[in-house]
């Protein structure tokens, strides 16, 4: 027997646990960073990285300002260049597909597979070319891709792969970390994320020669371009604080991931989504999968209903094919890499907008919900949480 009543403001609504919670420590560390005057990456940016490195598995980890900037780090590092095309899913954040853009090279969005909603090797071949040179893969909401057969295509075709895992701190693919099974891995420590710095990121390769050139294209004053992308002693801080937490963060994910599932089974055409058998998911958001058979509304109804009693779950963000970045009203000054008269690729006289991916499509579109379960949610929010999706469930019901 689970107890919300505590929980329940006056009108029978509830106040979702915000993230991230910062305690004393986290107060204590940032304190201790602005009594030490060294305020840009140093000491703490180093030791954070070293911690990093040896929780992903992976040989190097590099500290940075952001994901995006990891993002473009990574396409800068892997010589991604002016015309080049980049495989990537249209089910992310935009930061995956327009760091491709900041190397003026061309985003081809492909389909997803319908058990991982990420992109699959069969997918992805359907769309390689002779300006295919890398291939994005996110492990959307902590859930892995299917990476064995996506590896061992690239490697076919000699194409490089960057996993963004913004969402997947911790998680495993056949007893590896996600971030440290391509060539380069990618992760955002937004105060959203499961690893929270307010803002952050973190780049991971096990090819020195690409750490070096991620090393340099980091912070400017090298012979060559570079740019300032480099962490703070305060990012640094606080990732060091979060990282000894995050295993634990991750097994409250997890508690609630499962206590969802059991609390919904009795509820017909609602089920919680499960990673790959061979996967570990870390549950930054748990994907629920709505029968819309079962019922006499549509995913934003349903959804919309449960939101009002205060409960966060939601529908996915707009697929990216559609974003103003590559359907823009206003060419931008540096021009639209596929339309430049060199370009002779996939998307050459396509439009983004007019593309389909009917999997990933249908699924946004009727199906996925999502609830993120971040400590402090614990088993009476989701108690309630079920209550308000039972009660939603009844009303729709065919
Ligand atoms: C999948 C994914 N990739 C990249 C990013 C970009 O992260 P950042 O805000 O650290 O630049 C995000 C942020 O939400 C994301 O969700």
């Amino acid at each position: 027997m689970y107890r919300s009543d505590c929980l329940l403001k006056e009108n029978n609504t509830i106040a979702w646990p915000t993230w991230p919670q910062y305690g004393e420590e986290e107060k204590e560390a940032v304190k201790r960073v602005i009594d030490s005057n060294q305020l840009f990456a140093a000491d703490r940016v180093r030791e954070f990285e070293d911690n990093f490195k040896s929780y992903t598995g992976t040989s190097f980890a590099k500290g940075v300002g952001n994901a995006t900037q990891g993002l473009h780090l990574a396409m800068a590092a892997l010589d991604i260049g002016i015309g080049d095309e980049v495989i990537v899913t249209p089910y992310t954040f935009i930061a995956s597909a327009s760091s491709i853009l900041m190397q003026n090279a061309v985003p081809v969005f492909c389909d997803c597979d319908p058990q991982t909603r990420a992109l699959s090797a069969e997918k992805i071949a359907r769309h390689l070319s002779h300006r295919t040179r890398a291939i994005v893969v996110v492990h959307m909401f902590g859930y892995p891709a299917d990476m064995d057969p996506i590896m061992e295509l690239a490697q076919k075709h000699g194409l490089s792969v960057i996993e963004d895992a913004s969402h997947a701190y911790g998680a495993e693919y056949k007893g590896r970390r996600c971030g440290g099974i391509g060539d380069v891995g990618v992760f955002s420590m937004h105060q959203r994320k499961s690893l929270s710095a307010g803002d952050g990121g973190v780049v991971t390769t096990n090819d020195p020669e690409i750490d070096e050139k991620i090393y340099r294209l980091r912070s400017f004053g090298h012979k060559q371009l570079s740019y300032n992308y480099r962490m703070t002693e305060f990012a640094g801080a606080l990732g060091l604080i979060q990282l000894g937490k995050l295993d634990t963060h991750n097994q409250v994910r997890q508690d609630n991931a499962e206590l969802l599932e059991r609390l919904l089974e009795d509820i017909e055409g609602l089920d919680v989504i499960k990673p790959l058998p061979c996967a570990k998911s870390v549950y930054y958001r748990v994907l629920l999968h709505f029968d819309r058979e079962k019922f006499n509304c549509d995913l934003e109804e349903f959804s919309s209903q449960v939101q009002d009693s205060g409960v966060p779950l939601e529908m996915t963000w707009t697929l990216l094919h559609k974003h103003p970045h590559f359907n823009p009203e206003k060419v931008p000054a540096r021009g639209l890499p596929w339309e430049w008269s060199t370009y002779d690729g996939v998307m050459k006289g396509k439009k983004y907008n007019s593309l389909s991916f009917p999997i990933i499509e249908n699924l946004c579109d009727n199906h996925l919900l999502e609830l993120c379960v971040h400590p402090p949610v614990s088993e009476k929010e989701i108690a309630f949480a079920v209550r308000m999706i039972a009660k939603t469930a009844e009303k729709f019901s065919k």
